[in-house]
């Protein structure tokens, strides 16, 4: 693989397991809860587009991964930034923000909005998202393992666009047995 100018920092899509181990090590080294082998795993056959590295001659200096999930009733998907990691000789030249960038690129074809959580003392992370647009919706009290809370953090890229059929206002329901009508419902809606 031909290697990129002096300095010159690449992003590329996740390619194969042969990268985990670094991609793993580059994680561990700052983030607030431990993760297994298993979750990056899940993360990263899932939604592999959704998982971009930073490399500077090769090696591994940053990293994001995120999915995307339906949203119920609609026709779009809600993006979620689950890890987000620069290695520490490498920080404060716009390296993370890219990520981000580039990872809101990927989910703008399907996604309507994105979030994630972030401690509320990583005033870094916190600047960084709310610059690129990120609002906190909501404080989580003892959100992580060692006992700290995390901020929600958003940021909509439009509205939600329902399904054709949750445009149509509902039919009421005939009711066939008084009794039956007063029952709840067996089976969740
Ligand atoms: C948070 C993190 C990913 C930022 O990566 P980075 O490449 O250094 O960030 P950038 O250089 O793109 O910063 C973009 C902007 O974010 C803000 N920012 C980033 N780090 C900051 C810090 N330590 N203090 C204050 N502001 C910071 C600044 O506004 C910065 O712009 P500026 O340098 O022009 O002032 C990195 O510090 C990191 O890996 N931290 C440990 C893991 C972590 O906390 N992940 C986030 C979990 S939610």
């Amino acid at each position: 693989m031909a290697e990129s100018a002096e300095g010159e920092v690449i992003l590329s899509p996740y390619r194969s397991e042969d990268e985990l181990p670094e991609l793993i090590a580059l994680m561990e080294m700052d983030l607030s809860e431990p993760y297994t082998v298993f979750t990056y795993r899940y993360f990263i056959r899932n939604w592999p587009h959704l998982c971009i590295l930073a490399r500077c001659n090769g090696k591994l200096v940053g990293a994001v991964i995120a999915r995307e999930s339906p949203v119920a009733r609609t026709v779009d998907n809600i993006g979620y930034i689950a890890m987000l990691a620069v290695d520490k000789s490498q920080r404060r030249k716009g390296i993370g923000q890219r990520l981000v960038e580039r990872v809101i690129e990927v989910m703008l074809l399907r996604c309507h909005a994105v979030e994630l959580e972030a401690e509320h003392v990583n005033l870094g992370a916190i600047r960084l998202y709310e610059r690129l647009g990120f609002v906190r919706t909501h404080r989580m009290c003892r959100y992580y393992l060692n006992g700290s809370d995390a901020f929600k953090l958003k940021k909509i890229f439009r509205p939600l666009k329902l399904t054709e059929d949750e445009d149509e206002p509902a039919e009421p329901e005939p009711v066939v047995d008084a009794a039956a009508a007063v029952e709840p419902s067996p089976v969740s809606a």
